[in-house]
C-alpha cells in the first residue's frame, strides 16, 4: 500500500510513518524542513504544487492529512486570539488539509481503493463544546466539515474519506500529561484506516473505534 502522511517528522505523524513502514507499506512522509522527508509546508500553495509534480503518476492508496497547529492554548477571551493567529492556524488546519487533498487527488484516482484520513480532534465537536481554544476548535470543526463534504463529492470516484480524533496523545502538542502514547494512537488509527470504506465514508471516529459525536 502506498501512503502519504503530512507532518511525518514528529508526533503522531511520525508514529504513523514508523508503524506503516514497519508493516511493509510504502510510505511517503512530508515535513516542512525536508530532512529525509518530502518537503511540504501545507500552508504554502507553491509547496503543494512542487509535491504534486514530484510524485505525479504515482498511485496513492492512503493520504493522511495529519499536520496541524494549536497556537491559541490559554488565550484570554477579552484580549487574546489575535486575527493573525486565526489566519495562520486556519491556513494550516483547514486550507492546508484542502490543498493537500486537491494537490494529490490525481494520485488518489490512480489507486484501486483510495482513502483519505483527516486527523481532526474531539475539539471539533459542537455537541461537546466546553469553551476556550476558539481558533483550534473552530479550525478542527472546519476540517471535520471539509471531510464530511469531501466524502460526498469523492464517493463517485471511489475515494473514501474518514475523519478522526487521535486521542489525547503525549506529543509536543498534547503535552507530557496526555493519556496515551504516540504508538497507542498510531496503532488504533491504522486499524481505523484499514477499516474505512465507501460504506463508512464520512465517519468521525476516535482512534479506538468509537463513533464521535458531531
Ligand atoms: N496530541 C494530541 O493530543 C492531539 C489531539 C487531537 C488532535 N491532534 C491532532 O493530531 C495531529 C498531529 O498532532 P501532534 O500531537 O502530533 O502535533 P505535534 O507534535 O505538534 O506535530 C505537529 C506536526 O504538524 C506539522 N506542521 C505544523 N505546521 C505545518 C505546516 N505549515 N506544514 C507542514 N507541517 C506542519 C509539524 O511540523 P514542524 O515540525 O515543521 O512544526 C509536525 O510534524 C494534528 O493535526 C493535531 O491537531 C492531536
Amino acid at each position: 500500500m502506498k501512503v502519504l502522511i503530512t507532518g511525518a517528522n514528529r508526533g503522531i505523524g511520525h508514529a504513523l510513518y514508523t508503524l506503516l513502514a514497519a508493516r511493509g507499506d510504502d510510505v511517503f512522509g512530508t515535513s516542512r524542513e525536508g530532512a529525509g522527508f518530502l518537503p511540504l509546508d501545507v500552508a504554502d500553495p507553491a509547496s503543494h504544487h512542487a509535491l504534486a509534480r514530484e510524485i505525479a503518476g504515482t498511485p496513492l492508496d492512503l493520504l493522511i492529512c495529519n499536520a496541524g497547529q494549536y497556537l491559541d492554548r490559554g488565550q484570554a477571551l477579552e484580549s487574546g486570539y489575535d486575527p493573525q493567529m486565526w489566519a495562520d492556524m486556519f491556513a494550516v488546519n483547514v486550507t492546508g488539509v484542502f490543498l493537500t487533498v486537491q494537490a494529490l487527488l490525481a494520485n488518489l484516482k490512480l489507486a484501486a481503493m483510495p482513502k483519505v484520513a483527516i486527523i481532526s480532534s474531539q475539539m471539533a465537536s459542537s455537541e461537546r463544546a466546553p469553551g476556550g481554544s476558539y481558533i483550534y476548535r473552530a479550525s478542527k470543526a472546519a476540517a471535520l466539515n471539509l471531510g464530511r463534504n469531501l466524502a460526498q463529492d469523492l464517493k463517485p470516484a471511489g475515494i473514501a474519506v474518514g475523519i478522526y480524533h487521535p486521542g489525547w496523545v503525549r506529543t509536543d502538542m498534547g503535552g507530557a500529561g496526555a493519556s496515551i502514547s504516540v504508538a497507542q494512537s498510531a496503532e488504533g488509527l491504522v486499524q481505523r484506516f484499514d477499516a474505512l470504506n465507501l460504506d463508512t465514508t464520512g465517519c468521525f471516529e476516535t482512534y479506538d473505534g468509537q463513533v464521535h459525536p458531531f
